[in-house]
Formats: structure tokens, C-alpha cells, sequence
């Protein structure tokens, strides 16, 4: 990920002690990190976006999420160390498939070697390339319909992302974008960061697209402020 954006610091917002309590706590309770989630997610910090995978309880949520919608099709653009792609790849069950789309070779290295400690590998395929291009070949060959989308790459390349994904799903899809909050950033019309203005040209197109019904949940936790958008195609 991360095409043309300033560097971040590796722990992206500042993080209260109380949100980092709570997630430890329903983490520890309710979601079952296995070792390859764990891997996974040590695995990060050696990405060019070190520690910029989901939370554990967003990738539950995400996994979750997929089950809900019955999802056997899932793509994903920004693959980083694959941490949320093992989610979704767990989610869609045997016959369900992954497609995620990484800037970077080398963290798609990463990434499959991840997929292969979880055993996900066979329903996964990793795109490397500009996530732009790469969608535009997956238009392109007529792949088949996604039943859900997970934007989670290059901020500022967001709204290429959404257009991309509607003419990759299905009606009833769901596409959710992650980093939309950005510690409260978002809200600011005139901010000069790109990511910023990425995530607010990307509230505006789903404003205006009428098969689009969407919101926009705030988060805090282990990754500090921030919050995720989710779509769904009527
Ligand atoms: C950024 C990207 C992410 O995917 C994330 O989870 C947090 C921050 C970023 O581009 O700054
Ligand atoms: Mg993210």
C-alpha cells in the first residue's frame, strides 16, 4: 500500500491506555487470535506499513461481517502482511475465495507465508501491482462478482478503489472502508493531507450514488481513533 503518502509513525494515532484496556479485554474474551493470527500480525512490522494491520476485534468483525452476508467472494484492495485477508479467507469458508491486491512484492512474500502458516493459502490470490490496475484487469476479464469489499490501501487512491468495486460486485454487496476517522481529521474540509482528502472525495461519491446506502461508525481502541465507512449496493 501507500502510493504517494507522507510517512506515518509506526503506531499510526495515539492510543488512550483505557481504549487499549478494553480491547485487550474483549480480544481475550471473544475473539479467538489463533498462532497464525498472531504470526500474522508480528509479521506486520516488517511491512513498509508497519502495524497498520485491523485490530483483532476489527478483523473480527470484518470475518464476522463476511458470514453475515453469506460472502464466498471477497476482495480486498491493501494486503499488507495478509493479517485481515486471514479473516476473510477463514470466513468464506473452503470453496469461498480471497482475491487482495499489494502494491509491494515484498510485503506479498509476507503475506503468502502467512496464508500458508494458516492454511488459507489455496483460497487466496495476492495481485501485486498498482490495486488500480490490478482491479482494472479483474474488470476487464470479467471476473466474477464480489459478494464483499474491504478498502483498506493508499488513501488518497480511494474513490478509484469504490468505482472499481462497484463494477466488481454484485447487488447486495457490501463494501466497507477502513481509516475514514482519522483522529478526527475527517471533519476538517480545508486539512491539506491527502489521505484525508482521499477518505472525504470518497464520502462524497457514495453521497451522490444513489445505489449506494451508507454510514460511517467512529472507533477507538488499540488503533487509537479512527473509524470505517460501510456500503452496500441496493
Ligand atoms: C493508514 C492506513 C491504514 O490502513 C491504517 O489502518 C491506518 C493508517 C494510513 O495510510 O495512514
Ligand atoms: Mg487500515
Amino acid at each position: 500500500m501507500s502510493e504517494s503518502e507522507p510517512s506515518m509513525p509506526a503506531n499510526l494515532y495515539p492510543a488512550a491506555e483505557e481504549w487499549q484496556a478494553v480491547d485487550r479485554y474483549f480480544t481475550s474474551t471473544l475473539v479467538g487470535e489463533d498462532d497464525a493470527l498472531i504470526t500474522a500480525r508480528a509479521s506486520g512490522a516488517e511491512t513498509s506499513m508497519p502495524n497498520a494491520e485491523v485490530a483483532a476485534n476489527q478483523g473480527a468483525f470484518l470475518g464476522l461481517l463476511a458470514q453475515i452476508v453469506g460472502a464466498r467472494r471477497v476482495l480486498e484492495f491493501g494486503t499488507l502482511a495478509g493479517y485481515s485477508t486471514i479473516w476473510f479467507a477463514r470466513s468464506v469458508g473452503e470453496d469461498g475465495r480471497v482475491v487482495t491486491l499489494e502494491l509491494e512484492a515484498d510485503n506479498a512474500v509476507i503475506a503468502e507465508t502467512n496464508f500458508r502458516t494458516a492454511a488459507v493459502a489455496d483460497r487466496i490470490d495476492t495481485i501485486v501491482g498498482p490495486a488500480a490496475e490490478s482491479a482494472a484487469r479483474l474488470i476487464d476479464e470479467g471476473t466474477e462478482p464480489f459478494d464483499l469489499v474491504f478498502i483498506d490501501a493508499d488513501k488518497p487512491s480511494n474513490s478509484v478503489y469504490l468505482a472499481a468495486a462497484i463494477e466488481l460486485t454484485r447487488s447486495g454487496a457490501v463494501i466497507v472502508i477502513d481509516n475514514v476517522v482519522r483522529n478526527g481529521a475527517v471533519a476538517d474540509a480545508d486539512s491539506t493531507d491527502p489521505r484525508v482528502q482521499g477518505v472525504r472525495q470518497v464520502v462524497n461519491d457514495l453521497a451522490s450514488n444513489p445505489e449506494l446506502d451508507a454510514t460511517a461508525l467512529q472507533t477507538v481502541g488499540e488503533k487509537g481513533w479512527d473509524g470505517l465507512i460501510i456500503a452496500r449496493r441496493r
